[in-house]
């Protein structure tokens, strides 16, 4: 009878009676105070303050993070370009993730030297100080399969610049990824002059090439990752 039902009802219908009946098990039996689960953009967003990797400061939502390492996977890239080094968390996570995978390489662009040790001696990472404006294409070349991520001042100005620089570079099923639209949700938007967001928006018209990975951005929920519509796809 269970599987009839099951069968037969429609998805939506099954959902609404999944929700119904846990909502009727949570009145018979509230769940003890120690026990509510609670969290909201707004904590999950002062918490990623306090990630690291490997003991440094690897600034990343946690859906970001499994999706990483799914795409590194999925993509095997032979070059990942970050823009935005910090202390070298990132680089070090894609370092080790190229690693496992026997395969890649990593540039890490900044215009500031707080990176951490362990980090500018990994085999796989090349420092460059220059910021994006500086780096010099050309370092690119030879490489096939190539994935950009944007991880830096998050200015407007800035995403945009880097978007029309480094997107010709992404490789056919690879991926730009644009860090932190998530700034206007949190009230950023003005002080980022529109952020990210913006950015994507006047980019994505006229870049038919790219388009917005959905399965990425909306694997957890809605846009439940700090790269609201910032997962872009290179489709042709
Ligand atoms: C959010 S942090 C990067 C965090 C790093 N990706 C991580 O996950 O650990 C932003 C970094 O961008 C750098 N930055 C600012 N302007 C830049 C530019 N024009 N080019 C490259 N990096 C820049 C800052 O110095 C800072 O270290």
């Amino acid at each position: 009878m269970k599987e009839i039902f099951k069968t037969y009802t429609p998805a939506p219908l099954l959902r609404a009676y999944g929700d119904a009946k846990r909502a009727l098990q949570k009145y018979t039996h509230p769940t003890p105070k120690d026990e509510v689960v609670s969290f909201n953009l707004q904590s999950v967003y002062r918490g990623h303050f306090k990630v690291t990797y490997r003991g440094i400061p690897c600034l990343r939502y946690p859906f970001d993070y499994v999706m990483y390492q799914m795409i590194v996977s999925e993509i095997q890239p032979d070059l990942i370009i970050e823009i935005g080094t910090n202390y070298g968390g990132t680089a070090l996570y894609f370092a080790d993730l190229m690693d496992a995978v026997g395969h890649g390489a990593i540039h890490s662009i900044d215009v500031e030297d707080r990176v951490r040790a362990e980090v500018a001696a990994h085999p796989r990472i090349t420092l460059f100080k220059n910021g994006w404006e500086g780096y010099d294409l050309a370092h690119a070349a030879g490489y096939k399969k190539i994935l950009v991520l944007d991880d830096a001042s998050h200015m407007y100005e800035d995403v945009l610049g880097a978007l029309q620089k480094f997107a010709p570079l992404v490789s056919v099923g690879s991926y730009f990824i644009v860090e932190d639209g998530i700034i206007n949700e949190v009230g950023g938007e003005a002080q980022y002059h529109g952020g990210p967001l913006k950015a994507i928006r006047e980019f994505l018209p006229t870049h038919t090439e790219f388009t917005v990975d959905r399965t990425y951005c909306d694997m957890f929920g809605t846009n439940a990752t700090a790269n609201i519509n910032g997962y872009l796809k290179r489709i042709h």
